[in-house]
């Protein structure tokens, strides 16, 4: 099991974000209420605000993005932080550098962050507990274990849309296995006190441990998705699967992809997610992806506000609920 009191300072506030596993509601909800302030900054004239001036934060991406890392390097920007992203191909790492003295030589540049996705599960937290004391790190997915800033963007919408955690239904469909934001989206929203959670999938897509993370497993598309409030779909994540777990992706649409007639199981008013990149005609049609139930782009959006809560939160300077944004 990978340390969970790592993230935590002596007083029990961020210090990196690794997981949503372990945190408490408090934690969470901090962070939610403060990217609602960041939510109304993003719709000023002006997007900046200075609350991390003269931090630097460098993004390290060892696996491809679009999302996360578009959003990260935005939030810091906004945040007015001086921001670099290593371009991991060209980095001295081909030279044969190690991870730990390549963070240690942009340590020395007196960075206070690093931003982190990684292909291996706990790469995140390796680095944090080898990062000097002042530099914080964030995990932007690692391996098939943590997406903590996705399931927190994933809440902000889910709350904004729904509210009461403890009134919804919620469903996550797919490949739960090798699905690091189905993982974090579990724990924070077990944590945040939701009504029902339910994963639905074939047997080889949902691991045996799946029913100790409070999770009811479904197999069936029908009973599954039965009165839910949000229906939560996701990639099928071939680059972490080993060996042939499905028949072929044909049959995945067939019996787990969302269409329209499956969706009219949930409830009338059910909003539908998704993590992004989509697959459409694979675990979408895209008559759903982009119907008025879709809240996919939403959630893109929300990422920004979200991730500047979270480092603003982590860097310690942000005092909870105030943006600190200028009218
Ligand atoms: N949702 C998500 O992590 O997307 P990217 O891989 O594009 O960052």
């Amino acid at each position: 099991m990978i340390q969970q009191n790592l993230q935590l300072d002596a007083q029990g506030r961020l210090r990196h974000f690794l997981t949503t596993e372990g945190l408490s509601r408090q934690h969470l909800t901090e962070i939610l209420d403060l990217a609602e302030s960041f939510a109304m900054v993003s719709g000023k004239s002006v997007k900046k605000v200075p609350l991390l001036r003269g931090k630097t934060i460098v993004n390290l991406f060892f696996e491809t993005s679009t999302r996360t890392r578009t959003t990260f390097e935005l939030a810091a920007t906004r945040l007015s932080a001086d921001v670099q992203s290593i371009n991991i191909a060209t980095s001295a790492t081909s030279k044969g550098e190690s991870l730990l003295d390549m963070l240690h030589n942009l340590e020395a540049m007196h960075c206070d962050m690093f931003v982190v996705r990684h292909a291996d599960s706990g790469a995140a937290h390796f680095i944090a507990r080898h990062v000097a004391p002042h530099v914080s790190v964030i995990n932007a997915g690692d391996g098939r274990h943590a997406h903590p800033t996705q399931a927190m963007l994933d809440m902000f919408t889910i709350r904004r849309h729904k509210g009461d955690f403890s009134q919804l239904k919620v469903a996550i469909i797919g490949d739960i296995m090798h699905s690091r934001v189905a993982r974090s989206q579990i724990h924070a929203l077990n944590t945040l006190g939701v009504g029902e959670l339910r994963v639905i999938g074939p047997k080889t897509l949902i691991p045996p441990a799946a029913s100790t993370l409070g999770v009811r497993i479904f197999h069936d598309m029908a009973q599954g998705l039965a009165d839910v409030d949000v229906v939560i779909t996701l990639r099928l994540q071939k680059e972490r699967m080993r060996g042939a777990l499905l028949p072929s992706e044909g049959e995945f649409f067939q019996r787990y992809g969302l269409t329209e007639k499956k969706l009219a199981l949930a409830k009338p008013d059910a909003i539908v997610m998704h993590p992004g990149p989509i697959n459409r005609g694979v675990e979408i049609a895209s008559s759903v992806a982009d119907s008025p139930q879709s809240v996919i782009l939403e959630q893109v959006s929300h990422g920004l506000a979200v991730r500047m809560a979270v480092m603003s939160m982590v860097l310690g300077r942000q005092p909870l609920g105030d943006s600190g944004a200028e009218d």
